[in-house]
Formats: C-alpha cells, sequence, structure tokens
C-alpha cells in the first residue's frame, strides 16, 4: 500500500524512477508524485495511474538529475488530490519526502508545528513528517531525520531529500518494508519491493526497523534512529525479470491463473517423500518436536489468505486430528485472546507485509505461541517475526486479485497438515497416497484451464447480474468465499460466499428469477446434501452453476450450466474447484470493461490497520 523509490548515482533518475514506480502500481495507484535534484528540487505530482505522472513530465524541464525519489498512492489521510499527492516538502529547507505508512501521532505534531509558524498544503499525515523534519534540520539531514523518527508514532517506509545537500538521500523504515540495491557503479536504488529494483541489481539489503541508510555517492551507512550503528546483510534478490512481466498475457491476473501448474509444482518440488510417505518442510525442521506436540492451532489471515486458512483449519482437524481455529489478524489482535501452552499460530499471508497480520503475530508470540508463517515474499517481515515457517515458492505475485498465493498457500497448509498427520497419527500409505494425489493436482489444473473458453462463455452469459451467491460445504465453504470475493474485488459485482447449508436460514430471501449461484458440487461426502441445497435454489428461480465432478453427467437435469474439474480426492478438492472461480471472476471483469489488475479502492499489500 504506497509504493516508493529513490534513485542515487550517475544514470538520469527520471526514466528509472518512472520504471521503477509501475512496477509498484500493484501498491496503490490514485496519484503519484516525483522529486528530482537537478541544482535545485523539481517536483511533479498527479491525480491517476503512473501513466498520467509520465505524460505531466513531458511537458515538463528540469527532472534530468540523477538523485530522485518517487511514490505511488493508496490514500489513508486526505482524498485524493494533487495537493495530498506526495512527494511532500517542508518550508524551510528544500526538503522533499515519500513515505509509506501512518504516522499515528501526526495530529499532535502537526498542533506543534502550527504553533511554530508552520502552514500547512495538504491535509496528510505525511507532511507533518516532512515539515518536522525541515524543524529539525541543522544543516546534517540524517541527523534531522533521526530526530525527527524519534518523535513519530507509527508506520513508516521514507525517502528523504535536501536542496541542501544535493548529493544526499536519507531512507529509513519502521513497520512499512524497504529495501536498498546496491548498484555496481556507486548508485543505490530503494524501494518497496524487489520488483522496482532487479532490473538494475539483485545486490540487496533489507532495512530493519528503526534503520535510517544515509546514501552517498561515496557509500552508505546505517544506524539506528539513535544514531547507534547498524551492519546490514546484504543478500541476492531471488527475482527472475521474466515473473514480473506480462508476458504476451492481457493482465497479470490471467497470467497468474494459468502459471497455477508450474506455480505448485516449484511450491511442491522436494518437499514430498513418496516412497516413505512423508512431507519434508526444512523450514519446521527446527521446532518439529514443539509442531508435533502442538495442542491447538490458530490460523490468522486477512483477505484471500484468510481463506486458505480457513481450508488449513479443515485440513488440520481433518487429517492430523488437531484442534484448530482461524481468526481475522484484525479481530484476533484486539480481542485479548487466550493462548494455552502447546498453541500454534500460523500467520498466512502472500506480501508478508499485511499490518493486521503482523499485528496479530506478535500478539500471539507476546502470549507464548510458537509463531509459524505461510508467506510468500522471501525476507518479509511476517517471515522474519515468525519462528519458522514455509515458503509459497510460487513466485511474484503482481494481479492485486491473488490467484496462484491462494493455492499456494492451500498446497502449503496441506503439506503442513500431512506433515503434523504423520507425526502424529497418519502411517506411511494413507499419507503416501495423499501426496501421490497432490502430484498430480498441476496436471489437474492444466486441464481445467483448457476449458477456459467454456468457462469463459458460461460467466458472459450472467455478466449483466448485479447478485450472485456463491455456496458450498466444508472444504469448499471457503472456496466459495474465495469464489465471492474474487467477483467482488475484480467486476465490482455484488457477491456473498456462505456454507450452502446456511442459505435457508436467511439469504435464500434474496433469490429471485435469474439470480447466479454457484454451487461447488464435487463428487464429496457432503454431495447430496449440496444436490438439495440446489433445488432449493432451483424452486425459486435461481439459475445454478455448479462446479462438478468429471463424469457426475446427472447434474445437468439440475442445473443451467456445469463447469467440471476432474476427480480429486476431498481434502486436495479446493485446489481444484477454486480455478473455475477465478476464471469467472476474471472474465466477468473483462466483459465489465474493468481494469483487472488495478481495481478500484483495493491495493494489494495493505500495510496500515
Ligand atoms: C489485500 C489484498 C488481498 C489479500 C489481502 C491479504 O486485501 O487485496 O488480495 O488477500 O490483502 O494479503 P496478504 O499479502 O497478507 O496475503
Amino acid at each position: 500500500m504506497c509504493g516508493i523509490v529513490a534513485y542515487l548515482g550517475n544514470k538520469p533518475a527520471k526514466h528509472l524512477l518512472l520504471e521503477g514506480l509501475k512496477r509498484l502500481e500493484y501498491r496503490g495507484y490514485d496519484s503519484a508524485g516525483i522529486a528530482i535534484m537537478n541544482g535545485k528540487l523539481n517536483v511533479a505530482r498527479a491525480v491517476g495511474r503512473v501513466a498520467m505522472l509520465e505524460e505531466k513530465l513531458e511537458g515538463l524541464e528540469g527532472f534530468d538529475g540523477s538523485l530522485g525519489l518517487c511514490h505511488t498512492r493508496w490514500a489513508t489521510h486526505g482524498s485524493v488530490t494533487e495537493h495530498n499527492a506526495h512527494p511532500h516538502r517542508d518550508d524551510k529547507h528544500g526538503i522533499a519526502l515519500v513515505h509509506n505508512g501512518i504516522i499515528e501521532n501526526y495530529a499532535a505534531l502537526k498542533t506543534y508545528l502550527q504553533d511554530k509558524g508552520h502552514t500547512f498544503t495538504s491535509q496528510t499525515d505525511t507532511e507533518v513528517l516532512a515539515m518536522l523534519i525541515g524543524e529539525l534540520y541543522e544543516g546534517d539531514l540524517e541527523k534531522a531525520v533521526q530526530a525527527a523518527l524519534r518523535e513519530v508514532t507509527g508506520a513508516y517506509a521514507i525517502c528523504v531529500v535536501c536542496e541542501k545537500e544535493p548529493g544526499v538521500l536519507v531512507v529509513a523504515r519502521k513497520g512499512s518494508p524497504l529495501m536498498v540495491g546496491i548498484g555496481s557503479n556507486n548508485d543505490y536504488v530503494v524501494a518497496s519491493d524487489g520488483a522496482a529494483i532487479i532490473s538494475h541489481t539483485s545486490r540487496v539489503f533489507m532495512l530493519d526497523d528503526y534503520n535510517v541508510v544515509k546514501l552517498t555517492r561515496e557509500g552508505f551507512r546505517t544506524t539506528d534512529v539513535n544514531n547507534v550503528a547498524v551492519n546490514p546483510k546484504v543478500q541476492q534478490l531471488e527475482i527472475d525479470l521474466e515473473q514480473i512481466e506480462l508476458g504476451g498475457y492481457p493482465h497479470f491476473m490471467l497470467k497468474e491463473i494459468f502459471e497455477q501448474p508450474k506455480a505448485l509444482r516449484a511450491c511442491m518440488s522436494g518437499r514430498m517423500d513418496l516412497r516413505e510417505g512423508r512431507v519434508v518442510l526444512g523450514g519446521l525442521s527446527t521446532f518439529g518436536k514443539e509442531i508435533t506436540r502442538a495442542k491447538r492451532v490458530i490460523l490468522t489471515a486477512q483477505g484471500t489468505a484468510l481463506h486458505a486458512a480457513m481450508i488449513g483449519r479443515y485440513l488440520l482437524e481433518d487429517l492430523a486430528k488437531l484442534p484448530s481455529q482461524t481468526e481475522y489478524a484484525s479481530e484476533f489482535r484486539y480481542r485479548n485472546p487466550t493462548i494455552e501452552e502447546g498453541t500454534v499460530v500460523v500467520a498466512v499471508s502472500q506480501s508478508g507485509e499485511t499490518a493486521d497480520t503482523l499485528a496479530a503475530l506478535h500478539e500471539a508470540k507476546e502470549r507464548g505461541a510458537l509463531a509459524l508463517g505461510v508467506i510468500n515474499v522471501v525476507g518479509s517481515t511476517i517471515s522474519r517475526d515468525t519462528d519458522a515457517g514455509v515458503y509459497l515458492r510460487v513466485g511474484p505475485e503482481i494481479g492485486v486479485a491473488s490467484t496462484k498465493a491462494f493455492t499456494g498457500q492451500v498446497a502449503v497448509l496441506t503439506l503442513i497438515s500431512l506433515f503434523m498427520a504423520r507425526r502424529r497419527i497418519m502411517g506411511a500409505g494413507d499419507c503416501g497416497d495423499l501426496l501421490r494425489e497432490m502430484e498430480r493436482i498441476p496436471e489437474k489444473i492444466e486441464r481445467i484451464l483448457e476449458q477456459a473458453p467454456i468457462i469463459k462463455k458460461v460467466t458472459e452469459k450472467y455478466v449483466d447480474r448485479e447478485n450472485w451467491l456463491f455456496l458450498g460445504r466444508g472444504y469448499n465453504y471457503p472456496t466459495a468465499l474465495e469464489g465471492a470475493l474474487k467477483l467482488k474485488e475484480i467486476s465490482y459485482i455484488h457477491a456473498e460466499g456462505m456454507p450452502a447449508a446456511e442459505m435457508k436460514h436467511g439469504p435464500i430471501a434474496l433469490i429471485n428469477e435469474g439470480m447466479p449461484a454457484v454451487f461447488i458440487a464435487n463428487r464429496g461426502r457432503q454431495y447430496e446434501k449440496v444436490m438439495s441445497n440446489i433445488q432449493e435454489v432451483r424452486s425459486r428461480g435461481g439459475h445454478v452453476i455448479a462446479v462438478a465432478t468429471e463424469g457426475d453427467e446427472q447434474i445437468k437435469k439440475h442445473v443451467q450450466d456445469v463447469l467440471y474439474i476432474p476427480d480429486v480426492p476431498e481434502p486436495l478438492s479446493p485446489l481444484l474447484t477454486v480455478i473455475p472461480l477465478q476464471l469467472m471472476a476474471y472474465y466477468a471483469a473483462v466483459a465489465r470493461g474493468h481494469d483487472v489488475d488495478k481495481p478500484r479502492n483495493l491495493a494489494k499489500s495493505v500495510t496500515v490497520e
């Protein structure tokens, strides 16, 4: 949520910054801005996408320097206007700053600064920080930033420049992600995410909370806010450029849906010992004993990751017979939760930066839980703050609507459940059987993807309807929630997901002639019950689209449309049933003319609570 990029070096900064910013647009895209040092600081801002800023810059002179910073915004404080767009400036020393996060005590600081005679031009918390740095500036930007950060509470990743020090870039972080890419020529690219760095260098270091880095063309130094030196750990960024380009697809979402077979193969590779019928998870080995002896598992997440976590709960209870629960991280954190001895908390997150999930994790750790992560982004904050974990290995996910991360999360949670089950109650034979079935999942997804034209046609039949239901039972109740969320997120159609049985306790009143109801009706323990629920919808005029198992010809008599998935053991079925739902949401959004990869009001990585 909000993306920032800064550059200091010998090349012209403008193009490089804008390219980086476009790669971070998934973090927010309501307005953008840039500041470049060229004798003096030149600043331009525009409402809308980075492309609008780029257009504006075409008519402007003075943006030729090789030190600069830029920002793409997802509004928190202050509406979407040019005045509220970053960079923000102080009113004394030519300081400019871009910020991702929220300064929580900004109101008190603003009053203090207004009393000192400062005049504000925006409603943002960020301008307060720019002014505060200006107020504390005594000829040394690094010192002023450190001093200001000692006064603020909240979250920040910031990049700061000052006209009086035209060769200095100061960057800092607490809570929001920031990394420094070290180029070969004493040049540096600083960004919220490696996607904006990788085309320049793969040598990076992540900032830890309260780190402040001063960069010049002669080198850099890292301290904390009290000016105590810190030694950052330089590492290789493992992103492939190909993974963050469209590669011929019209949208990242479609690319990522089609990448799922490959992504899941990478996710499972080396983690399944078919001969011994066991799961090998190196990331959990240090805590193997504690995990095996766990008495309760709490899975916590937000959004799509929460739906994956809900499936994880079914898996843990069903396969490992472990009491488990799922919790919205945002609710868990403030509920004064009880954590008994032997509780394992699993934070599930694609980005590893979601503020709610991070806060829930800290709360659980403080109360004595062992904290595990199921995370995609390597080195992200949550992955660093957990005791142990398992990475998804599905590659960067750029589309705001999460798809391959969801199946990756479900696959990893299945592996973790089998890891626990095998050490508790499950024999090698049963575990081996399920692992062999898991191995075939990518190939089965390929078969569903081949049906994309049919799924498109079915979706287009209903695309003008404004209200949809998604219904499922057991393992596929969370899948129904995910199907509804996907449709809402990108096609702006109102959709509700719920347990199929719950429908008759209220929502059935919504059903009228022609209302689409998507039922997940694959073969499984509750098939007959789902069929009854289908009848209840049909008899009230609803139009049923069923996701059913290949070979189930009977179902055609009871529903308007069927989308088939290959046969699969029930615990693994969400990995298949979700695929047609992802494609339906995609085709609905395209038919309605929406920008699939940048849905309105959303951001991919939500780093505020
Ligand atoms: C945002 C995104 C969702 C995502 C959720 C959790 O709301 O729009 O797609 O599922 O955050 O993100 P995480 O990175 O923690 O999985």
